[in-house]
């Protein structure tokens, strides 16, 4: 599988090497552009050992991209419970701390992803599993509050952002789900609520956001409408959230050209934008990357409606001055996530990040660089 999917793309590349595309050193790197607009960009990260083929700034080559594009960077998974929690008394930064300090050293700031990603299925075993004893509620207040308390507390002013609350409402039901930490609270919302608050009283430094993948694609309709209900909830109460992060997979599903799904989507996802700031929030772009899944095979054909539909996208989000930060899942097609989450039936990578799998920047490169160029400037 993985042979022949290095053989598609390999000659995808040989196809496209004709085309000259950023980015070399001498061109300004993606945050850059964004920065002269008072934005910023990012990128997640993953750990590795030194050298390793992954999409790890231990790996030289995915480091170059990370230095020469990004301001921000995020775990792509290693402060994630399945991570740093082995078991309930115990903690392991092991592989979190070399990440921050790498970014430090490069100049880069840090987001924290996440505190509580409320969905079983990404649980570690032991605490889907947990005996919350005869005082459960007590039990899952305690447990909430010093996983909060322990990361806040160890890394200070070192995260400037958290993910504090990851995907709690089920885009099937616009409910908020159920785990067995909200099980044993009693009350999945009061749990949510929870962490925000503990979160600003262990870090009232951090933006603190709630991130989710309500998307503009048609289909998403339930999942908005309950992440509003959420967000109405937390100002109704006084929850301290400043921000609604939109994940940002996107993915073109339908058949039709890209102007179409442009313009039937982009109505109500600005009706929902616009909710959501008219309630004071600010949007942060956390994950952003495009599935490709149900694209020809063809590399160029398949980056030229990527990068389209991406522009689009991101014209939309950037018309909203409460947007700064835009961090994509990942830089390179190579490492993607998607290839195993989503993976395309011909077995080549999907093209999703904005550089190809022999490093080399696509259109997907020059479509994020252009809508930098054309966004407002933010007021300082
Ligand atoms: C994904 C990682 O990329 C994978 O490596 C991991 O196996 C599962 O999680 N939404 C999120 C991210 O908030 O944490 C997910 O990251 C992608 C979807």
């Amino acid at each position: 599988m993985q042979l022949r999917r290095r053989g598609f793309l390999g000659a995808a590349l040989a196809a496209g090497a004709a085309r000259p595309l950023l980015a070399h050193a001498s061109v300004p790197g993606l945050n850059e552009l964004a920065a002269a607009k008072g934005m910023r960009f990012g990128s997640c990260v993953a750990w590795s050992v030194a050298g390793a083929d992954r999409g790890a700034f231990a790996n030289p080559a995915y480091a170059r991209l990370l230095e020469r594009d990004c301001g921000i960077l995020v775990p792509e998974n290693e402060l994630k419970w399945q991570w740093t929690r082995p078991g309930a008394a115990r903690f392991d930064f092991s592989r979190f701390d070399p990440m921050l300090a790498y970014a430090e050293a490069q100049g880069m700031a840090m987001r924290g992803h996440t505190l509580l990603w409320h969905k079983s299925s990404f649980f570690p075993r032991w605490l889907n599993e947990h005996d919350f004893g005869p005082r459960p509620r007590d039990a899952a207040e305690r447990m909430l509050i010093g996983h909060i308390r322990t990361v806040c507390g160890r890394y200070g002013k070192r995260i400037f952002s958290y993910d504090v609350v990851n995907e709690t409402i089920d885009e099937k039901t616009g409910e908020p789900r159920e785990t067995s930490l909200s099980r044993a609270f009693g009350d999945p919302v009061g749990l949510v609520e929870l962490a925000f608050r503990t979160a600003r009283e262990a870090a009232p430094h951090a933006e603190l956001v709630y991130n989710d993948y309500m998307s503009w694609e048609l289909g998403n309709a339930k999942h908005r409408a309950g992440v509003l209900r959420l967000l109405e909830g937390f100002r109704k109460r006084g929850v301290p959230v400043d921000a609604l992060g939109v994940q940002s997979h996107i993915g073109i599903a339908g058949e039709g050209s890209v102007a179409r799904l442009v313009a039937q989507q982009q109505g109500p996802w600005r009706a929902f934008l616009d909710a959501v700031t008219g309630m004071g929030y600010r949007l942060v772009i956390t994950e952003f990357d495009v599935n490709d899944a149900r694209l020809p095979t063809d590399a160029h054909a398949r980056d030229r409606i990527v990068a389209d539909y991406a522009a689009a996208y991101l014209d939309v989000m950037f018309d909203y001055p409460q947007l700064r930060d835009l961090l994509v899942w990942g830089m390179n097609d190579r490492y993607g996530w998607l290839n195993g989450f989503r993976p395309r039936a011909d077995g080549t990578f999907q093209r999703a990040t904005p550089y190809d799998g022999d490093f080399r920047a696509k259109p997907l490169y020059r479509a994020i660089a252009d809508a930098f160029e054309r966004a407002a400037p933010r007021p300082t």
